[in-house]
C-alpha cells in the first residue's frame, strides 16, 4: 500500500478510494472486449485510470520539482488536471446526451457528479494554471486535489456501471455503440497527438492492453517520434519511458 510518506496522510491512501480505483481496475484489467458494448466501459476505465495515475504523479513531484524545471512541472499538472476537464466536457457533449435519448434517466447521476466538483476543480486548475515558481506552494495544490479526489475516483468507478455493457446492449445496436466509442474518443482526442499519445501511454503500466494500438505506436513511434515535443513534460508521469526523477510509488 501507500507507504510513502507523501501519500500516507493523503486522500490517495484512502480505503474508499482506493476500492473505488480497484472498482475501475477490474473493470480495465481484462482483455480488450469484442463487441462495442463491451469496449465502452473498458476505454472509459483505462481512460479513468489515466486521471488517477496523472493526479498521483503530479500529487508526487509537487514538492519535488528540480530547481529550474518549474515550467515543465506546472505544464504536466495543469493538463493532468486539463485531463479531466476535457474528459468530462467530452462525455457532456457527446455521449451523454445519445444514451439520454435511447436510455432516458440513466446520464442523470453522472451529471450530477460532474456539477458537484465542478467548481473545485476549475479553482485547482485555475491555481495551478497561473502559478509561477515563487507562488506554487505544494501543500496548497495538494490540499485542493485531496479535497476533490474522494468524490472524483466515487464518480469515476460509478460511472462505469452506468454504461456497462448489457445496459447498452439492451437498447442499442452495436453500430449505435460504435458510433457512440468513436464520437466520444474524436472529442476528447483533440488534435496534438504529440502530447495525447505519449501522455495516456506514460500515465498506464507498461505492456498494459490501452490505448489499442499497434506494439510499434506505443514502443517505436511514441518514444522515439512523438516524445520531443512536450519531452520536458515528461519525466512527471507516473511511468515514463526515460525515467530522471524517484519514481512515483504504485499503488
Ligand atoms: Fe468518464
Ligand atoms: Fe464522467
Amino acid at each position: 500500500m501507500a507507504s510513502h510518506p507523501v501519500f500516507s496522510n493523503s486522500k490517495f491512501s484512502d480505503s474508499t478510494v482506493l476500492a473505488e480505483v480497484a472498482k475501475i481496475r477490474k473493470v480495465a484489467d481484462v482483455p480488450r472486449p469484442a463487441t462495442a458494448a463491451g469496449k465502452a466501459a473498458w476505454a472509459m476505465a483505462w481512460t479513468h485510470l489515466v486521471v488517477w495515475n496523472s493526479w498521483r504523479a503530479a500529487y508526487f513531484y509537487a514538492d519535488k520539482v528540480p530547481t529550474g524545471d518549474f515550467e515543465a512541472f506546472h505544464q504536466y499538472a495543469t493538463r493532468s488536471i486539463q485531463f479531466l476537464v476535457e474528459h468530462h466536457d467530452a462525455e457532456e457533449s457527446s455521449l451523454f446526451p445519445e444514451l439520454e435519448k435511447k436510455i432516458p434517466g440513466s446520464m442523470a447521476k453522472n451529471e450530477e457528479q460532474h456539477k458537484a466538483f465542478l467548481g473545485p476543480l476549475g479553482d485547482m486548475l485555475k491555481y495551478v494554471e497561473s502559478s509561477t515558481a515563487e507562488k506554487f506552494d505544494a501543500a496548497t495544490f495538494r490540499g485542493q486535489m485531496d479535497a476533490i479526489l474522494p468524490a472524483v475516483m466515487e464518480h469515476l468507478a460509478e460511472e462505469l456501471d452506468t454504461i456497462e455493457a448489457g445496459k447498452l446492449s439492451d437498447k442499442l445496436s452495436e453500430e449505435e455503440i460504435t458510433a457512440l466509442n468513436t464520437a466520444l474518443h474524436m472529442a476528447q482526442r483533440g488534435d496534438d497527438n504529440k502530447f495525447a499519445l505519449p501522455f495516456v501511454v506514460q500515465s498506464l503500466p507498461p505492456g498494459c492492453g490501452f490505448p489499442p494500438a499497434p506494439g510499434f505506436v506505443k514502443t517505436v513511434i511514441g518514444p522515439w517520434m512523438l516524445y520531443w515535443k512536450y519531452a520536458s513534460l515528461w519525466k512527471y508521469t507516473a511511468y515514463p519511458w526515460k525515467a530522471s526523477l524517484e519514481p512515483v510509488p504504485d499503488f
